[in-house]
């Protein structure tokens, strides 16, 4: 698989996952085994305007790459300028959201929105284009609904006006995340276009990505939530059965927020992320109210470590 000048020998990503895919989340997924990871949708107005909160979500670290950073906008020359500031960053590429389906992001015209302008899509992809030096990559859907599948003709489009690999999430906008992807959009998108094509939409574990290359000839497969409490999904033997192999998988997710983002602000979320780890496993849905009450990351930790030793005391009792 290639980007660019950029090869990979594995083509498993993970997906941009907005309120999920920060700097902790992304370089935990690529010590597990993801090649390339994509960063949350960024706006180009909070970029452009040098918005504070924008400006943090550029964040990165060398361990991370190759790393794709989002934008979302509709204004081609903000879109630029955002670009241009984004490029100055050491990443790895620009991916383009022309895919969202949220109703605010799509009321003013971008994300999914897009996908009914082929023209100012068109022009989106080609100012970025310009203003960067990186590789530039487009993500969007089959089409806006079932009447509209133009996935392939955008696919098409995207690479004329410049973009070196595009995305597609084998879902319409008016389905949102709900119904089954159609894989066979991301197979009709492979052969009309000679940028590389990532297939994404409904991969749970890894066999579903292997399945999905087989069956589309996709250059590559995308998780989204499927990585969600299961980053061990980028390996072939999937995540551990029990929550003394899980554990150290956790503890390190805690151990790259406090190292790389402002700690005391991820509580929520690293919670979110911890209950997900714990999926599936007996005692969960206890520990889960237990982690709700932890006043910090401190002591969510303590409590997880406590968790083991109590885990490891029932099985010898057992
Ligand atoms: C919580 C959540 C946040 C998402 N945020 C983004 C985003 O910021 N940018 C984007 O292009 N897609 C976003 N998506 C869509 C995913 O990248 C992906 O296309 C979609 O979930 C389908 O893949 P999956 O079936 O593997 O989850 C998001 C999806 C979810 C569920």
């Amino acid at each position: 698989m290639k980007i660019g000048q950029l090869r990979f020998n594995k083509p498993y990503i993970l997906a941009p996952l907005a309120g999920y895919t920060d700097l902790a989340f992304r370089i935990l997924c690529r010590e597990q085994g993801a090649s390339i990871c994509i960063s949350e949708m960024i706006s180009c107005h909070g970029l452009a305007y040098g918005q504070k909160k924008t400006l943090a979500m550029l964040a990165t670290r060398a361990e991370e790459r190759p790393v794709g950073f989002q934008l979302f906008g509709n204004d081609p020359q903000v879109m630029a300028d955002a670009a241009a500031i984004m490029s100055s960053y050491p990443i790895d590429f620009i991916d383009i959201n022309m895919g969202c389906p949220v109703r605010k992001v799509v009321r003013k015209g971008s994300g999914a929105a897009l996908m009914k302008d082929f023209d100012l899509a068109g022009d989106i992809i080609g100012a970025v284009s310009k203003n960067s030096t990186l590789p530039i990559t487009v993500k969007f859907r089959s089409g806006w609904n079932n009447d509209s599948i133009v996935a392939a003709e955008f696919a098409q489009m995207a690479e004329a006006a410049g973009a070196a690999m595009v995305t597609v999430h084998a879902r319409t906008w008016a389905q949102g995340f709900g119904g089954l992807a159609n894989w066979e959009i991301i197979a009709a998108v492979k052969e009309r276009v000679s940028i590389p094509v990532i297939g994404n939409g409904d991969i749970l574990c890894y066999q579903d990505g292997e399945r999905m290359l087989e069956q589309t000839g996709c250059d590559g497969v995308m998780i989204g939530r499927g990585a969600l409490g299961n980053p061990w999904v980028f390996q072939e033997n999937g995540r551990p059965e029990t929550y003394q192999a899980r554990l150290p998988v956790i503890l390190r997710h805690l151990e790259l927020v406090r190292a790389h983002l402002p700690a005391e602000k991820m509580l929520f979320r690293v919670k979110n992320h911890v209950g997900r780890y714990l999926a599936g496993l007996p005692g969960a849905s206890k520990l889960r109210e237990q982690i709700t009450s932890c006043p910090s990351l401190e002591s969510l930790e303590e409590l997880l470590k406590l968790n083991q030793t109590e885990a490891s005391m029932s099985k010898q009792q057992e």
